[in-house]
């Protein structure tokens, strides 16, 4: 994995973890106003069982369905993590009663989407672990949340990263997929980065094909007054693709380079190999599938040893759990095993690193088996 001194230099910029360091105090005092806190304290040295059950009792929480209960246990091991739980074997954890949850928040900087996002998904929380419909969808109207957050100052430093990597060996004609657009940040990007590639850009949803397809025209626009020919993007949408359940309605080899941003955690857990082997599928030999994620802590602090990474992953599954659909951050080992098995290679910022960046950005290249 990347050191400090590797970090590539548009991360540099940002203040690590910024986000999640304003949320953290916002996510525990919800939790102290809720009551969680105060029944964590009531039956400490507790197990996951015994607190899911209290919650569910005390609390009215339903966590009988969905990823309720994913979250409680999100929440016990982001306490572990500030270290106002403490693990006591495999099965119990007990509660500093006493102890300050919360580190100072620290250098300060611009509160921009992504703060705003995961502040309205917690405002929502409440009433979805009680059993309330997931507050965030993917329809129209929830558009403009999500164009906030996901052109937020991080996410766009991590396409550019990405494509910086993408570009040592790519033809300026380069056919690149970008899977689930969203609201076309990615599209944006890669046309001020490459204004001659063909960009193919699919979702399963029409709630962002005003926005994406206006983001786009503005690219293609800017490239024009510059005297950059841009191809048209091709769209395909929810008649075209009914999301990770189906296969993608293209070719074998099709594309150059595939661009998946912040929707691996949206894939259904029994579907993760069929979509990689997928997109593996729909890419030429050599292609490159390019991941903007973020990985789930590990217990054994291989894969994220960052305390900073382990906090903000924590704190932003716990957040975006309301919203449709979400699954998780998936396990960085599993899916190391998961794309070498597939016929992934690495191709990382130096020999041999697929996933940097606390395993937030994967770079990798199609391979020739698998
Ligand atoms: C957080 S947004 C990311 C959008 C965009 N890639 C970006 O980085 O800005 C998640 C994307 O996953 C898509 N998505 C969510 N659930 C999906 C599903 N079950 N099948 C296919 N796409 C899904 C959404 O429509 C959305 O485009």
């Amino acid at each position: 994995m990347t050191s400090a001194n590797t970090i590539p230099e548009p991360l540099r910029a940002l203040i690590p973890g910024y986000a999640t360091r304003v949320i953290l105090p916002e996510l525990v005092s919800l939790a102290e106003r809720e009551g969680i806190l105060e029944c964590i304290r009531a039956i400490s040295p507790f197990t996951f069982e015994g607190l899911c059950a209290t919650l569910s009792l005390d609390l009215d929480f339903d966590l009988t369905r969905g990823n309720r209960r994913r979250m409680v246990r999100l929440l016990v091991e982001l306490l572990s993590e500030v270290r106002w739980l403490r693990r006591i074997d495999d099965e119990r954890w007990r509660c500093h009663g006493s102890k300050k949850v919360v580190p100072e928040i620290g250098e300060r900087g611009e509160e921009d989407g992504e703060i705003r996002f995961l502040r309205s998904c917690l405002q929502g929380t409440p009433a979805y672990l009680r059993g309330d419909e997931p507050p965030i969808t993917f329809e129209s109207g929830c558009a403009a949340a999500w164009e906030d957050f996901l052109g937020c100052a991080e996410f766009q430093a991590c396409r550019t990263v990405l494509f910086d990597m993408m570009a040592s060996g790519s033809a300026p004609e380069t056919r690149l997929l970008d899977l689930c657009h969203g609201p076309g940040w990615g599209i944006e990007r890669a046309l001020d980065r490459w204004p001659a590639a063909r960009i193919s850009a699919i979702d399963f949803t029409d709630g962002f094909a005003e926005t994406a397809r206006s983001r786009t025209a503005r690219a293609i626009g800017r490239n024009a007054s510059l005297g950059l020919a841009s191809a048209p993007v091709q769209w395909y949408g929810p008649s075209n693709w009914k999301g990770f359940d189906a296969p993608l309605p293209f070719a074998d080899e099709s594309f150059d380079a595939v661009l998946f941003g912040c929707g691996d955690p949206y894939i259904p857990p029994g579907r993760r190999e069929p979509v990689y082997a997928d997109l593996r599928r729909v890419l030429a030999p050599g292609g490159v599938l390019e991941i903007l994620t973020r990985g789930l802590p590990d217990a054994e602090r291989r894969h994220v040893p960052s305390r900073t990474f382990r906090v903000t992953t924590l704190i932003h599954d716990f957040a975006e759990s309301v919203c449709a659909g979400w699954q998780g951050f998936s396990d960085v080992g599993e899916n190391l095993r998961l794309f070498e098995r597939i016929g992934f290679r690495d191709a990382g910022p130096s020999s041999g690193e697929v996933a940097f960046f606390g395993s937030s950005l994967w770079f990798m290249r199609k391979g020739g088996c698998g």
